[in-house]
């Protein structure tokens, strides 16, 4: 019996799905912009991981790192074997290698400081980044990278990074 509806009753109905249409864009807009939600409780180096900081990480790694690491952080190929001229090549960064063994404190120093700037004497072709990348830049590709993990290696790092936040 719709003819009973009442102006007022209608006036409201047609607010309430205006409103959840606002919404629904709103959330459309931010999807197109290339913003992603945070996987639950990611944190990088003590903070938690929000959408525009893994939006910005995804640019930097594009721009910065995806030369060596991969396009889809695949790493170099037969990145275990050893170049001729002695150096490693890249590994990946998604789960395949061995970035989510580390804590983000070693993460952040080795994008820093090169992997040679972390362990005096080795030679190795991971360039620094301190004089190229700002620490909010680090930080950021750091997030992306941590968000692109299934949940099982998002877990065993974020307990390597509370044991080294112990001081170890
Ligand atoms: C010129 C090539 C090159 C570029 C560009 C590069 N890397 Fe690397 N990266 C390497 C190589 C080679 C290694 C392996 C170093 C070794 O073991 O000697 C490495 C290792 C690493 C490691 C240690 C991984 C592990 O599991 O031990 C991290 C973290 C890392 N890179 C982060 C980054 C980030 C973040 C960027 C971009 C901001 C970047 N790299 C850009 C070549 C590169």
């Amino acid at each position: 019996m719709s003819e009973l509806i009442s102006g007022v009753e209608a006036k409201r109905l047609l607010m309430a799905t205006a409103g959840l249409a606002a919404i629904a864009m709103a959330v459309a807009v931010a999807w197109g912009a290339g913003m992603q939600a945070p996987p639950d409780g990611l944190t990088v180096l003590g903070r938690p991981v929000t959408g525009e900081q893994i939006a910005r990480g995804r640019e930097v790694y594009a721009q910065n790192c995806a030369s060596c690491h991969g396009a889809n952080l695949e790493g170099q190929p037969d990145w275990m074997r050893r170049l001729d001229n002695g150096r490693m090549p890249a590994p990946p960064h998604d789960e395949s290698g061995h970035t989510w063994h580390h804590s983000d404190q070693d993460l952040f120093a080795i994008t820093k400081l090169g992997v040679g700037g972390v362990v005096p004497g080795y030679e190795s072709d991971m360039p620094a980044f301190a004089e190229i990348l700002s620490d909010d830049e680090i930080a950021a590709v750091l997030a992306f990278v941590k968000s692109t993990w299934p949940e099982r290696q998002r877990g065993f790092q974020a307990q390597v990074t509370a044991n080294d936040e112990g001081g170890s």
